[in-house]
């Protein structure tokens, strides 16, 4: 996704950081009539793997561009019975299975200063709730529960891999919240993730359907409840 369907664009911001350039071009905008700025993670015509994204250059810019609050939509696999293919939620915590990533801006270089930033909230309860509020107001069902698993990927798990996870207590998995909501964290903005399940994550479908037709079948449905949702919550937000 280049940019965002319900967004008025205004201008693009080129910008470079000192981590390297961002995914794409900044979209700066207006969504329900207040100012936003888009930033597609995996780049212009979506060709940039989860583990190939400069996050750290992606959060920069954005916070150089005077951002302070962070939405990120992401399309996950469901494990939870509740997470049908097709809902969204607004998850309320995270575990990590990523690697080699560069996933801090304590990275030692002159000029670093080694923080060990708080993940109590990995995702910043008042965002979080600002979201409910606009659910109730745009009448969009969103859950408010959830632990997002974050695996590396490009590739899908295992269905062992899967039960893996569902063990270690989580209830979606996907593939770009972390080095994010760390690196948000870092900069102290406040961040957010509303999660689409496009599929039941490997092994989970009661259908047996395929994890691609999955996405395929669902991904509109979910994608139009966030652009509500995101339509109804950005006039709580500004200022
Ligand atoms: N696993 C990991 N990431 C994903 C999935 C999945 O099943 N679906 C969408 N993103």
């Amino acid at each position: 996704m280049n940019t965002w369907p319900g967004l008025e664009i205004i201008r693009r911001l080129e910008s470079y950081t000192t981590y390297g350039k961002p995914s794409a071009p900044l979209i700066v905008g207006r969504i329900a009539g207040v100012e936003a700025i888009f930033l597609a993670r995996h780049g212009e015509g979506h060709k940039i793997p989860p583990h190939g994204i400069n996050y750290r250059a992606n959060l920069k810019a954005l916070a150089d561009a005077g951002v302070t609050q962070v939405i990120a939509i992401a399309a996950v696999g469901a494990m939870a019975p509740w997470f049908a293919p097709g809902e969204i939620a607004v998850p309320i915590d995270l575990v990590d299975y990523t690697h080699g990533r560069a996933h801090s801006y304590s990275d030692g270089e002159p000029g670093s200063k080694l923080e060990h930033v708080e993940m109590t909230h990995p995702y910043t309860p008042a965002l979080r709730s600002a979201l409910f509020i606009a659910a109730g107001h745009a009448e969009v069902t969103v859950s408010g529960q959830g632990v997002m698993a974050v695996t590396q990927g490009p590739r899908l798990e295992t269905p062992a891999e899967i039960q893996r996870l569902l063990r270690d207590g989580c209830d979606m998995v996907g593939m770009t919240g972390m080095p994010e909501a760390a690196l948000a964290a870092e900069l102290g903005l406040g961040y957010a993730c509303i999660a689409v399940s496009v599929n039941w994550a490997a092994g989970l479908s009661p259908a047996g359907l395929g994890i691609h037709d999955e996405i395929h079948a669902s991904i509109e449905a979910g994608m139009s409840k966030v652009q509500r949702l995101l339509a109804a919550a950005l006039p709580g937000l500004a200022g």
